[in-house]
């Protein structure tokens, strides 16, 4: 069963969902050659704590059976890593794109969002990745509507990276939010034949498409976590919560308010 959040679980949502965003937009200028992403980490960590808020990541087991819990606060993915990238002393250099993810709780609600930053001047692969991964949030956005299914979502941003002559990483999906940082559904952002559960006003989730220039297929790192290109070229994404309302949706993870 997908939930359907109440109008009080709804308002905690935007609450967290704010926060992580404006997370997003405290860390951008910081975002510079130079800079490590420990650095990017621990500004993050501190700025969520300041505002009464825990960073989900951190400690963060996807399954109980799961060896170790995610050791930092953010995920920092950076040019070929696809997600789920550690923070660590690596400098960001000229040329380099990066995305970083953030995840808050709340009031135990949480919000997840992420973008992906050019570190300097972008070279032209840099800028075709990064737009085409927005472009596919957007189209998968705009295709989320509460008279269709979930099924419309990945169809739309499986087109939409087709078109562009980009892939689409099929291993990691969108997922529903809440009390839960992962909760059902699994949001597929690829085309399959199955419709799945239809949208319905209420229902919270993110949509969060990796967008690779070359071939779909990854590969996991030692670290068990950051996850790679296996042709090393470039990936990108960019991730919101949304809620499905009687009219459309709403991004929730905007900062927009304070
Ligand atoms: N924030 C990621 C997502 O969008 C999940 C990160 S899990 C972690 O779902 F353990 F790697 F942090
Ligand atoms: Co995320
Ligand atoms: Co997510």
């Amino acid at each position: 069963m997908i939930p359907i959040k109440t109008a009080e679980e709804i308002e905690q949502m935007r609450l967290s969902c704010r926060l992580a965003a404006r997370t997003l937009v405290m860390i951008e200028p910081h975002i510079r050659p130079g800079v490590t992403t420990n650095r990017l980490n621990d500004l993050c960590h501190q700025f969520i704590l300041d505002h009464g808020a825990t960073p989900s990541p951190l400690h963060y087991r996807p399954s109980p059976q799961s060896p170790q819990g995610f050791p930092k606060s953010i995920c920092t993915s950076v040019n070929h890593q696809v997600c789920h990238g550690i923070p660590s002393d690596r400098v960001l250099r000229e040329n380099d794109i990066i995305n970083v993810d953030i995840t808050v709780c709340l009031n135990g609600f949480h919000g997840d969002t992420s973008k992906t930053f050019f570190v300097g001047p972008p070279t032209s692969r840099n800028k075709k990745i990064v737009l085409v991964a927005a472009e596919c949030l957007q189209v998968g956005i705009e295709a989320a509507q509460p008279a269709g299914y979930f099924g419309d979502i990945g169809t739309a941003i499986e087109i939409h990276a087709r078109n562009s002559y980009c892939s689409v990483v099929r291993e990691y999906c969108g997922h529903g939010i809440g009390r839960s940082f992962h909760e059902e559904p699994a949001v597929l952002h690829y085309a399959t034949r199955d419709r799945g559960a239809k949208l319905q006003p209420g229902m919270i989730f993110t949509i969060e498409p990796m967008i690779n220039l070359g071939k779909a297929d990854i590969r996991l790192m030692p670290d068990h976590w950051t996850v790679v290109t296996k042709d090393h070229t470039l990936s990108a994404q960019f991730e919101h919560t949304i809620l499905i309302t009687p009219e459309g949706n709403e991004i929730l993870t905007v900062a927009d308010g304070c």
